[in-house]
């Protein structure tokens, strides 16, 4: 299937659904009327063989207590071994109802109030929160930006630890949302400093599957760096959400190779979440799993041109503008700051050019006048979005 038809296929209104994304955005920007840009979810419909496989579930009509069967891990191992050339034993893998959900687990689980944890900003914000809601210090360091070229400060980060007693490092891998996909060196490199320190690792990998250009950044599994040498060290929390844009059938994964860990995973559980699975969120996964690579090929060619789009557009019309490399996530981030004051973005960026984005504030309190795109989305609305930033940016400059 080409683009066009992908797209013509699969694109749908979301108006009317109670989206969070187009449904409230009354409440959440003061205007309805915005074009939405933010939320990292799709406006395609999932692959058919998940809705065929929903439907089928569904008829059956019943949803009582349910496990998960050994189809659906073999699915994902399948995936993981394919994709990634990661290699996962069933053992490992816990289930959960979100990421972020797990995340708050892990924090639980593995520290206590007071202790030191680490992120990497800017960085999705809900790790500001899993860290500060359960009162464990926030340490953070500051990514380099070279243009748009985000790394980490090895220096900072190992002083940061050292002086903060840091306990639990949590790294965004591909990173949401400066859109970096971290090598195995520079994997290797942050792995080594935290079993130094005897930091563990949260490694959150959602995004793992949106490789923007997997022959130059191939996405690399905390698990898998070093041929896996850091594996005892390593929590992987991942699942087909953001991949197969199922993220509110709440199934997700928490990786846990090593035994004692998991073991204080399962006591944490034991006392204070003891959740089914969700039937549907698992239905869904196995067969996007197992049917549903052709069909993410074709969103990830979908994001590839709207980027493409986006760059050429920006680069000849508002060249001032930097957009931040996108190797991994749908997510672009975009510099404004030499068009405008920060803290007239969200001014502009809503009452000028119609826009609900995600503000750099957000995801750092030093990038105001940041601000993040999702491109995982119909072409038409990429296009308006680019359109009225240009158009609004010559107008500032005339
Ligand atoms: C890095 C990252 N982690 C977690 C999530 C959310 O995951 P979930 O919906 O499974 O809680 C997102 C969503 O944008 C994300 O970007």
């Amino acid at each position: 299937m080409d683009q066009a038809a992908f797209v013509k296929k699969y694109a749908t209104n979301r108006l009317h659904t109670n989206s969070l994304k187009w449904d409230a955005l009354g409440v959440r920007y003061g205007n309805p009327d915005l074009l939405p840009m933010w939320v990292a979810d799709m406006e395609f419909q999932v692959p058919t063989a998940v809705t065929q496989a929903l439907t089928a579930r569904v008829a059956h009509g019943i949803y009582g207590y349910s496990f998960t069967p050994d189809t659906y891990y073999e699915a994902f191992l399948n995936w993981e071994q394919q994709r990634h050339q990661l290699s996962l034993k069933k053992d490992w893998l816990r289930f959960g109802t979100g990421v972020v959900n797990s995340l708050y687990a892990v924090i639980n689980a593995y520290t206590q109030p007071g202790d030191g944890v680490m992120i990497l900003t800017p960085v999705y914000y809900p790790f500001f929160d899993a860290v500060q809601d359960n009162h464990r210090q926030l340490v953070t360091s500051e990514l380099i930006n070279d243009h748009g070229h985000y790394t980490m400060d090895f220096e900072d980060i190992e002083a940061k630890i050292k002086a903060n007693e840091v306990r639990l490092f949590v790294q965004c891998s591909p990173h949401n949302p400066v859109g970096r996909i971290w090598t195995a060196e520079e994997e290797s490199r942050i792995l080594a400093l935290c079993a130094k320190y005897q930091v563990l690792v949260i490694s959150d990998e959602i995004h793992q599957d949106i490789e923007i250009d997997p022959a130059n950044h191939p996405f690399v599994s905390a698990l898998t760096v070093a041929d896996g040498r850091f594996q005892d060290n390593v929590i992987v929390l991942n699942s087909p959400s953001k991949t197969f844009n199922v993220a509110c059938l709440l199934n997700s994964h928490v990786i846990i190779p090593n035994a004692t860990l998991r073991q204080r995973y399962d006591d944490y559980m034991q006392r204070y979440n003891q959740t089914e699975v969700n039937v549907l969120g698992q239905t869904a996964g196995q067969a996007a799993y197992e049917h549903g690579a052709d069909w993410l090929d074709q969103v990830l060619a979908v994001i590839r041109s709207n980027y493409q789009y986006l760059q050429t557009e920006l680069a000849a019309k508002a060249p001032k503008v930097v957009v931040a490399d996108l190797q991994g996530t749908y997510l672009t981030w975009l510099d404004l700051r030499a068009y405008l004051a920060p803290d007239a973005t969200r001014e502009f960026i809503q009452e000028k050019c119609g826009l609900a984005v995600d503000f750099g504030e957000w995801f750092s309190k030093n990038d105001q006048g940041f601000v993040r795109l999702n491109l995982a989305t119909d072409p038409k609305y990429v296009h308006q979005a680019v359109q009225n930033i240009i158009e609004c940016l010559n107008k500032l400059t005339e």
